[in-house]
């Protein structure tokens, strides 16, 4: 099996940003499981399908084959967000989720390996990787990011609604009944509170000390 380095993390941490300078320097594939979260609860509200709806949810994922992993603007909404993470409670959709991630680890490329970046990529779903990372900063300042990120796509947001979403998705995350986020055992963390230089040399000292 290929190497697995694995990212988890809070909403608003830079697990993505993180995840792709990983994947540009040393010629990994990038899965963003969160993505995937996303795509479904956009399928789900195209159907008209609420978050509580939970048979509803069962019969659809059943005729969904394989989830985009297209990345797309609308993706990204606030909304769209907050509907992932309300559907990423229920055990069958995490299970529907982690055979597609699963999926893609198996399907061929040309990369030397995977980067995944989530919630429980770390203690769940790839608990035998090679790798794992966990990326923390403060909840004020991933609001801050979050707010100017909404800002520069054009949605018009309010810092203090972002702050407190942002602490609900937390809390959401961290004390669900299936697959809460935690820091996976063995993970070395990863302060992004500052900047995106210094989060690079904390990279590569882990990534470049372990090779
Ligand atoms: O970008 P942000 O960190 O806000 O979220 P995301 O990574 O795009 O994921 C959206 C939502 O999906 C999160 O708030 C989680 O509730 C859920 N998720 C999850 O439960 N497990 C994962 N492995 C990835 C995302």
């Amino acid at each position: 099996m290929k190497k697995i380095i694995t990212v988890d993390g809070p909403a608003g941490s830079g697990k993505e940003k993180i995840s792709r300078y990983i994947a540009r320097k040393y010629k990994l594939y990038h899965l963003d499981s969160g993505l995937l979260y996303r795509r479904l609860a956009y399928e789900l509200e195209k159907k008209n399908i609420k978050t509580f709806q939970v048979s509803k949810i069962k019969s659809a994922i059943k005729n969904f084959k394989k989830l985009s992993l297209r990345k797309a603007k609308m993706l990204r909404k606030e909304q769209i967000g907050k509907a992932a993470s309300e559907i990423a409670k229920i055990d069958f959709v995490r299970d529907f989720i982690n055979s597609q991630q699963r999926l893609a680890t198996k399907a061929p490329n040309k990369k030397k390996g995977f980067i995944i970046d989530g919630r429980d990529i770390g203690s769940v779903v790839f608990k035998k990787a090679s790798l794992k990372l966990y990326i923390d900063v403060d909840v004020n300042i991933r609001a801050k990011r979050r707010y100017k990120q909404l800002i520069d796509n054009g949605e018009k947001s309010i810092y203090l609604n972002i702050l407190k979403d942002i602490k609900l998705r937390d809390k959401t995350d961290k004390t669900r009944i299936n697959s809460p986020l935690v820091v996976p055992k063995g993970a070395k963390i990863i302060d992004n509170s500052h900047t995106f230089k210094n989060t690079i040399a904390q990279i590569r000292n882990i990534i470049e000390g372990i090779n």
